[in-house]
Order: C-alpha cells, then structure tokens, then sequence
C-alpha cells in the first residue's frame, strides 16, 4: 500500500501562527458547500481504532490539525498510522509500545484523552498527562476517572500524571453528575472490553457519541442505547477490525448555516444529517431565515430578510450546541432589537465579545448572559481568534461587516475547520489566508 504521507504536524509552525485571514467582508454568500467528517467524533474513534490488533481503515476524517495531531499521538505510542488519502487513515495497534501519552499531545488537544479509556479498556494500564483547563474554561476531568473507578481501576493523579490501572475491569453501574461527552465517550471505551455489563445513566446523547458507539458495536462491541441518557455495555473478550465512515460535522454544517444568515444569503450545506442540526435550524426560523430540509442537505435562504432577536441558552444534545455559541451571537448581533444568549456549559466562552465589539458590536455580558442589542451593521476590523469556535465567529462577522477585517491567529480555526477559507471562496467571498503585511496591503487595495 503507499504510504500517503507521514504524521508529522504536532504543533502549529511559526509560519502557521503568523497566517491570517483577510477578509473583505458585505457580500452575501450564495452556493452549496460539501460539509467534512465530525472532527469530534473522529478524535475519538482514532483512539479506540487501536483497541484492537486488527487493521482499522477510517474514512471521512476531517483534514485538520487535530486528527493530525491524534493520529501522530498514536504514532508515538507505536501503533501504526497510514494515509490511503488525506481523508482515510489506516491504524494498527497490535505494535503498541507505551501505555503513556506524552503531555506535548494532551497541551494541544484535550482529546488525546481518550487513549487512558482505549488503552486501559485494551491493556488495563494507561497514564496520560493530566488536562489543564483551556481558552472555554476549567474543564475538569472527575467523571472520566469517576466511570474508570467505577469499573474497578485505581486512578491516580499527580506530578502532572492521570494513570489508571486494573488486573481486571468488571462492569458497573455508573451515574454521571453532568452530562458530558467526554466521560461517556471515555468509559464507553474502557466498559467496552470489561467482564460483564456496564450501565452508563444520564450519559452524553451528542451524534458523536453514537457514532463512537456505532464504530465500537462495527469491531465487535456491545453497546445498546447510544443517543439516549442510559446506554448499555456488555463487555467482550477482544474487538476485530473494520472499516468505518465518520458523520458528518454538525457544527462544520452550522457554522456555514450562521454565516448564511448573517451575510444575508442562500446557502445550502450538503452531505449532513438534517435532524443533528435541530438547534440550529430552531434558532435560524425563530431569527426569521428560511430553511429547506432535504435528505442529506439544509437550505439556509436569509436574502431579503431582516434578522429577529431571540433567546438561546446552550445545552446538552438535542439542546442547542456550545459550539455553536459564538456564531449564533455574531448572527443575533445584526437582529432588529434586544436578543440574550446563556452559556450553561462552560465559564468562559464569551472572550470574543470584546474583539467583536471592535467591528461595532453592542454586547453586554452579566455573568453566563450575553444581552446583544442588535446593530444595523459590522465594521471591519483587526481582531484576534481566542478559541476554535469564537474564532469562526470572527470570520462570519468579517464576511458580514463593511471593509475590511484581518483575523489573527487562525491557527485556531485550522484545528477544526477544513480548507476554511477555500470553502468560503466557493461561496463568493473574499477571503485570503495571508502571512506577511505586503501581502496583506496588496490584498486590500486589490479588492478596495
Ligand atoms: N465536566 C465535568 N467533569 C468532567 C467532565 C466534564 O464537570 O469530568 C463538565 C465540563 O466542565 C462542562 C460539561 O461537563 O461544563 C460538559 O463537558 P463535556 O465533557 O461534555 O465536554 P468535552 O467532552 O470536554 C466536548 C467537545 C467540545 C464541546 C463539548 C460540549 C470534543 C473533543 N470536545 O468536550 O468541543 O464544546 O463536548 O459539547 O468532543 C470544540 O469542538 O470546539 C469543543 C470545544
């Protein structure tokens, strides 16, 4: 087989942190965009794919930095990781060397986390360097090691270290306090090749879960109720290989649908599941966009059309997605009157409301409550991409704004947005990705 190419980006180069975008931003976007796979949902079954000695062949993966970065953490714990193409991996874990993940991989995405539940589910044994918060919040990890407890492993925390293990992890009937993604995911991992039957209350129901679950059950597992609060494991010897499609990215699909609405323009996001966009598709009615559903796309038509305030508190799936937070504000920021958008997930998601400001923004927020007064247009600006999402909100509100507006630090975009700016293109903006000055001031007279 040839080998598409190595796993080599870990972090972002000097060259990456310097890239911008440039945006001359007041046109609608018009088109049709071909969404990639869930960057979520694939973090976590590149590490379960090790969980068997088998060959796992991964399609649909995302081409950005983080599955790059996951796929090298595998790498590093000898598993062996071939490109078929830039979007299909092939993995196999039967040369597994360390049961250690490395703190250069955890610092740069949270996910790799999901080794402890891959590793100690397989062999019993794993240490993993221990999360810090992030740019959103504090992000603790209790339930994760609240769920491997539960199953019977001794956890330890210290020296910066997470390690669990056990002679032997029998399953458990395990509540969750919070619903969380990450501690479902997790324990689903490790109770999938437990002794006996693990029952998982008031789990996570995200369409990345079920895919988690749907790509445990393709090697072999048995895991019931996936998609609801209480899922079901009965724990089996040993997994085999398969070959396996990620879904599509749901917040991917959104982001383009907010970036409709809040251009004024008709956009329709294809190859997703229309029912794991409810939310938002919610949300963009109540703001006064029209949305056309079709089998495996959604129409977002927004011209002609002045924008309505509403209300949004984010929550679990089905609720309306975090991840959708910031994007959905830059959107209500251009309705006519007073909109509120609360945070219940994580403290500290609204950093992008200072830089948004910036561009003419009228955002108060008090405590977890953004109270957004609507304005009649953004201006362009210089600001800087604090996190993935609100980073994405930026660009939207660059698209939407008068002038011209450069993002700074798009490297954070890039873990989680494929070819951003080249999907943007196919919808008729302008945007540039950029590294120099020079470059920048060519771009601005060119396009002013
Ligand atoms: N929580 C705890 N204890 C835990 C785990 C979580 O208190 O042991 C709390 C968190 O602090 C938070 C809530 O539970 O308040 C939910 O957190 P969750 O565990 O669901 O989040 P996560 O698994 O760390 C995933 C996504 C995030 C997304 C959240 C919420 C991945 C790799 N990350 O994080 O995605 O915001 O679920 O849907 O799946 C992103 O893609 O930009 C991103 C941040």
């Amino acid at each position: 087989m040839v080998k598409y190419e190595t796993i080599v980006v870990v972090c972002a180069t000097k060259e990456e942190t310097m890239e911008q975008f440039v945006i001359k931003g007041g046109s609608p976007l018009n088109g049709r965009v071909d969404i990639s796979g869930a960057k979520n949902a694939a973090l976590a079954i590149i590490a379960a794919a090790i969980m068997t000695d088998d060959t796992v062949t991964i399609d649909n993966l995302p081409d950005v930095r983080d599955i790059r970065v996951m796929l090298g953490a595998l790498e590093d714990i000898g598993a062996s990781v071939s490109m078929v193409d830039k979007h299909t991996a092939r993995i196999n874990g039967s040369h597994i060397n360390a049961l250690s993940v490395d703190y250069e991989y955890i610092k740069k995405i949270r996910a790799s986390y999901y080794l402890l539940g891959a590793l100690l589910g397989k062999y019993k044994k794993a240490e993993v360097a221990l999360p810090g918060g992030c740019a959103i919040g504090s992000r603790p990890i209790d339930l994760h090691i609240k769920g491997f407890k539960a199953l019977g492993a001794t956890v330890d925390t210290g020296y910066g270290l997470i390690s669990a293990r056990a002679t032997e992890l029998v399953g458990s009937h395990i509540y969750l306090d919070k619903v969380s993604v990450g501690a479902t995911i997790n324990i689903l991992m490790a109770a999938a090749l437990a002794e006996g039957k693990t029952v998982i209350e008031n789990a996570a129901k995200e369409p990345h879960v079920v895919d988690v679950a749907n790509f445990l059950n393709s090697m072999g597992a048995n895991i019931r109720g996936a998609g609801t609060d209480v899922i079901r494991i009965v724990g089996v010897p040993s997994l085999h290989g398969t070959e396996y499609s990620v879904i599509p990215d749901q917040i991917e699909a959104g982001t383009f649908m907010f970036a409709a609405a809040a251009t004024g323009g008709d956009v329709t996001v294809c190859n997703v599941i229309p029912k794991h966009l409810e939310a938002t598709t919610a949300k963009l009615l109540e703001a006064g966009c029209e949305i056309l559903e079709y089998d495996d796309a959604v129409r977002v038509v927004a011209t002609d059309r002045k924008l309505f305030p509403t209300q949004v508190t984010t929550l679990p799936y089905p609720g309306f997605p975090t991840d959708m937070q910031p994007q959905m504000t830059v959107v209500l920021g251009l309705a006519e009157g007073t909109s509120t958008v609360t945070e219940s997930i994580f403290e500290n998601r609204f950093k992008y409301v200072g830089e948004l400001a910036r561009m003419g923004a009228s955002i108060k927020v008090e405590s977890n409550i953004a109270i957004i007064t609507g304005v009649e247009k953004y201006t362009g600006a210089r600001v800087s991409a604090p996190d993935l999402r609100a980073g994405a909100a930026l660009v939207i509100a660059g698209l939407a704004a008068d002038g011209i507006t450069v993002v700074d630090d798009i490297y954070f975009i890039q873990r989680g947005y494929e070819d951003f700016e080249v999907k943007l293109r196919g919808l008729g903006a302008t945007i540039e990705k950029l590294d120099d000055d020079r470059e920048v001031q060519k771009f601005i007279l060119k396009v002013s």
